[in-house]
Order: C-alpha cells, then sequence, then structure tokens
C-alpha cells in the first residue's frame, strides 16, 4: 500500500508531544510490513534546510478565489527506517508561515493569529506535493487539527479522476491524538481556504458561528480514530467530547481506537544509551544503579529504602497538575509532608504551574524538580523511579505510562483514556495488577492512591516485586498495533472499490 502521513509533528523533526513519536513509529513500523509509507509536514524555522535536499521547482498552492501561493519543498530520509522500504518526509517550506519560533506558537502568541491559514495551506500542499513527485496514495493520514483539511480537500475539491491529475482511488483516515485542540477561528478565515462556502457548512465547519478545523475533518474523513480503545468510548459521551461527542456519535460506524505501541529500541532498559547499566527481569541490578544515579541528579539522599515517584509531563491542565501543584496547596505539597518518599518531576509548560513547582522545590526537602525538556532525564527518570504519577484528567493514549512498565516502575493513574487500557489496578488480596488506580478528578484521590502505593512498597514488597516483573513481561511493540492500521487501511480501501 502507498501510504501518506500528513502531520505536523514527526521526531526527530518536530515535537511537542507524543503525536510525533506516534506519526515516526508508525510510518517506521508500517515500512516495516512492507509498505510505502511518506511524510509530509511544514518545515519549521527550527529545522535546518542545510541538512536537507530540496527538490527542484515549487508547489503551486490554490489559496482563496483562484488564487495561489507558492512553496518549496524539502526532503530527507526517515532515520530508523529499514534501508529497503525507506520512509521520504517531504516539508513543507513556506517563510512567512513556517519561517518562525515555534510550532503552534510562542509564548507572547501561544496559538499564531494565522495557524487556520498556515495549516490549511499545508494540507492544499500535499495534494500538490503527490503531483510533483508522481505519487498518488491509497491511504492518506491525517493526524489531528492541523492536518484535518486534508481529508476535506481530499473529499470536496481533489477526488476527481485519476485521469485528471486527481485523488479518485484515494481514502482518507484521520486520527485524533487530542480532542482538546480542535482549530477554532473566526470563520472570516475560511475564504482563505478555497472551498466554496456551501462546503462550509456541507463539511462541518460550522461551529457556533466560528471555524472548526478538527470537526471539518471528522465529518469528511472516510474513516476516523483515536489512540486508544477506551478513548474512542469515552469521547462519544458529552463529559470526554469537548462538545464534538455528537459527532463522533454520528459517525459511530466509522470511529475506532487503536492503541499506540512504543518504540522498543529507544524505551528498553535492556538498550537503554542514557542509564548507567542497563538492565533486564532477569537481572534488575541496572535499576537499582539507575535509582542512585537519579537521586544524584536530582540533589537527593542516595537511599535504596525508600520509594521515588517519578513524572515526565507537559505541564497542562489534561496532565492534572491543578490538582497536583495548583495553589490551595495542591496534592503533591501534603504526599510529601506526609509520606516517606522522594518525587522528583521533569515538565515545562503552563507559566503558574511551572512557579508553583519551583516555590514546592524550594518548601520541601523530598521533593526535586527540572523545569525544561530532556531526553536523557527523561529515560533516567522512567528507570530510577519506583513508580510513575500520572493522574490526567484525559488522556487518549499516553505513552510514559507504558514505558513505565517496560522499566519496571509502578503506575499510578487516572482510570481514563489509554490509561484505563493498558494499566491493571493493584489487587491486595491476590496482589495482582500492574499499578495503582483512582477514578476521581480529586487532589484527596491522588494524595490517596500515591499513599496506598508507599504503603504496598513498605508492607507488600513482594506485591511490588511481582507487579514489576509482570509489567517488564507485557508486550507495547508497535508491530501490533500496525497491523491494526493496515487492517483499517484494508477495510477502507475495499469499501471504495
Ligand atoms: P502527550 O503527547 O499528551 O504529552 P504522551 O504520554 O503521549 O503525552 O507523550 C509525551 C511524550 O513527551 C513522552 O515521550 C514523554 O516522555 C515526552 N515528554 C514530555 N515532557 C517532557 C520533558 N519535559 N522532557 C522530556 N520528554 C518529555
Ligand atoms: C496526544 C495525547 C496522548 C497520546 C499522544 C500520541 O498528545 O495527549 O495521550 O499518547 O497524542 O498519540
Amino acid at each position: 500500500m502507498k501510504i501518506l502521513m500528513v502531520a505536523s509533528e514527526a521526531v526527530p523533526f518536530a515535537k511537542t508531544g507524543g503525536l510525533a513519536d506516534m506519526v515516526s513509529a508508525l510510518s517506521i513500523n508500517l515500512a516495516k510490513l512492507g509498505h510505502e509509507v511518506k511524510i509530509v509536514m511544514p518545515r519549521y524555522y527550527s529545522i535546518d534546510r542545510s541538512k536537507l535536499k530540496q527538490l527542484p521547482g515549487a508547489l503551486g498552492v490554490p489559496v482563496g478565489c483562484g488564487g495561489e501561493e507558492w512553496s518549496g519543498v524539502y526532503t530527507t530520509s526517515m532515520p530508523g527506517a529499514p534501508s529497503k522500504k525507506p520512509v521520504q518526509v517531504y516539508f513543507i517550506d513556506h517563510e512567512i508561515f513556517f519561517g518562525k519560533d515555534g510550532i503552534y506558537g510562542i509564548p507572547s502568541e501561544p496559538d499564531f493569529l494565522d495557524n487556520s491559514r498556515r495549516f490549511s495551506f499545508f494540507c492544499r500542499a500535499a495534494f500538490q506535493l503527490c503531483r510533483k513527485i508522481d505519487w498518488y496514495p491509497d491511504i492518506l493520514h491525517a493526524h489531528d487539527w492541523p492536518a484535518a483539511l486534508a481529508p476535506v480537500y481530499l473529499k470536496f475539491a481533489e477526488r476527481i479522476p485519476a485521469s485528471a491529475g486527481g485523488f479518485e482511488k484515494t481514502v482518507s483516515l484521520l486520527t485524533i491524538h487530542n480532542l482538546g485542540y480542535q482549530g477554532i477561528y473566526s470563520k472570516d478565515n475560511f475564504a482563505y481556504m478555497g472551498l466554496g462556502w456551501d462546503v462550509f457548512y456541507e463539511a462541518g465547519f460550522e461551529d457556533w458561528s466560528m471555524l472548526n478545523m478538527l470537526k471539518a475533518g471528522l465529518y469528511s474523513a472516510d474513516k476516523i480514530n483515536t489512540v486508544s480503545p477506551n478513548y474512542a468510548e469515552e469521547t462519544k459521551i458529552q463529559a470526554h467530547g469537548f462538545r464534538l461527542d455528537g459527532v463522533l456519535r454520528y459517525r459511530s460506524a466509522d470511529y475506532s481506537g487503536i492503541l499506540n505501541g512504543i518504540d522498543t529500541a529507544v524505551w528498553n532498559p535492556a538498550k537503554d544509551k542514557y542509564i548507567p547499566q542497563k538492565y533486564s527481569a532477569k537481572d534488575m541490578e541496572g535499576k537499582a544503579k539507575a535509582k542512585e544515579a537519579l537521586q544524584r541528579e536530582f540533589g537527593l539522599p542516595p537511599n535504596a529504602k525508600v520509594p521515588i515517584v517519578g513524572m515526565v509531563t507537559r505541564l497542562t491542565e489534561q496532565k492534572g497538575v491543578g490538582d497536583l501543584f495548583g495553589p490551595a496547596y495542591g496534592s503533591a505539597w501534603s504526599i510529601c509532608r506526609d509520606m516517606d518518599l522522594q518525587m522528583v518531576i521533569l515538565g515545562s509548560g503552563d507559566p503558574w504551574c511551572e512557579y508553583e513547582i519551583g516555590s514546592l522545590a524550594s518548601r520541601l526537602s523530598n521533593f526535586r524538580a527540572k523545569i525544561g525538556y530532556s531526553e536523557e532525564i527523561s529515560h533516567l527518570i522512567e528507570a530510577g523511579s519506583d513508580f510513575f504519577l500520572m493522574p490526567s484528567r484525559y488522556e487518549p493514549c499516553g505513552l510514559n505510562q507504558m514505558y513505565s512498565l517496560a522499566y519496571g516502575t509502578l503506575p499510578i493513574v487516572r482510570r481514563t483514556g489509554g490509561l484505563a487500557d493498558t494499566v491493571e489496578n493493584y489487587s491486595e488480596t491476590s496482589g495482582s495488577g500492574t499499578g495503582f488506580m483512582f477514578e476521581d478528578l480529586t487532589p484527596s484521590a491522588i494524595y490517596n492512591t500515591v499513599g496506598w502505593a508507599v504503603w504496598a512498597w513498605y508492607n507488600r514488597p513482594k506485591h511490588i516485586e511481582a507487579m514489576r516483573l509482570r509489567g517488564m513481561k507485557m508486550d507495547f511493540s508497535w508491530e501490533q498495533s500496525a497491523q491494526k492500521y493496515i487492517e483499517l487501511y484494508e477495510k477502507e480501501i475495499e469499501a471504495l472499490d
């Protein structure tokens, strides 16, 4: 199959979260299964052009009413893809739209004012790219709101006969990675998108007199999915649907959930290049070494007996940081004050939260934090911690709980989205389970569940050992998930025929 991934992020080129990991890992694994995969993404300012190859000529991209704008194209191949089936990555270069710092925004302009135009242009350019390289995909796989217009253009402008240079044999899939971000802008931006006003209503752009890019994509894509089966169910109800639950119910026959995998070449304690000593379920000595190194890294007294609770996260409301660090004494304060544990966190995000974390670290001797982004320290936290905390308010899939399980670090999670699909709650009576779970969205639920884990640490060490090993044996490799995407693509192609 020929598969085109349309995405705003892909590691190692641009990343703000798990979306970037997923797009690259899925592409590589589809190539390993023998498929021809290409990725198209914007050439952000931070992506060094001198390391890429420029395609001769330019793309003329239709915009507005009969207008055209130009973009350059750069390309390189995706590292880690099989040499016999390379994954080619194409970068859409447009100085005004993408030649600025930031992917979606910068601190002084968190959501760039021209984002609807930046990403609609990008989606339309994807089709011109295919024409330029004379490569027409069977599957157009778009990710999240920035790519959501690709299925819209396919359905309302590009699904024309192949003899006229069209995409009549292409089907689309739109994957939701995060329903909390939809690309909602003033409808004044619609004129630029080059679709008639009838399409504004027919494609489902309309959203209380605004323009909603994700919503249009969800109406228009041939199939839609999200990154865990449980999140697919949750989003069909009002509490989790971010106002699009109605659309998702309407499309439920075409809507499913496929759990993400993890990159087992990178997130694997037996191969990890960032930890002092590699380890596996058979020989856990390296985990103790990682714990020591983690304590040193964060300036905590080295002590094998005290449990460490780790976190690596974007500091945003989605991740439950309000309940944990909220100014009215979120639970982190009382957890560290009352319990015999150490807590370390690596993260960046909302300024209020970065500030509160700094202030907490100055008041508590067993709480340490690093504000920023570090691949290396994130590996050390996964390996060196005993527990990993994810009190997410919602979590479409979540990667860190799967990394934690692979590293013998027990997740403490809210039972939501992909967390509910991947973690099994501890039973004190039988000792079964792989982590500790809670339901409520309250600081006290987090406090009580961390307390429960710490109690088990000191009082049920055999259970803790058995749980660690159980988690380490689980298989979250991408092969299975990539296979499920193939099955979904095949169904779509059949339906078109
Ligand atoms: P989301 O995409 O919602 O942020 P995921 O769990 O899917 O959540 O993915 C987050 C990814 O980003 C993980 O690979 C995680 O380790 C990484 N990450 C988040 N914050 C940081 C940070 N400050 N430093 C290093 N890695 C981080
Ligand atoms: C989003 C979600 C996260 C998911 C990731 C990759 O960023 O918040 O839960 O794991 O996308 O699909």
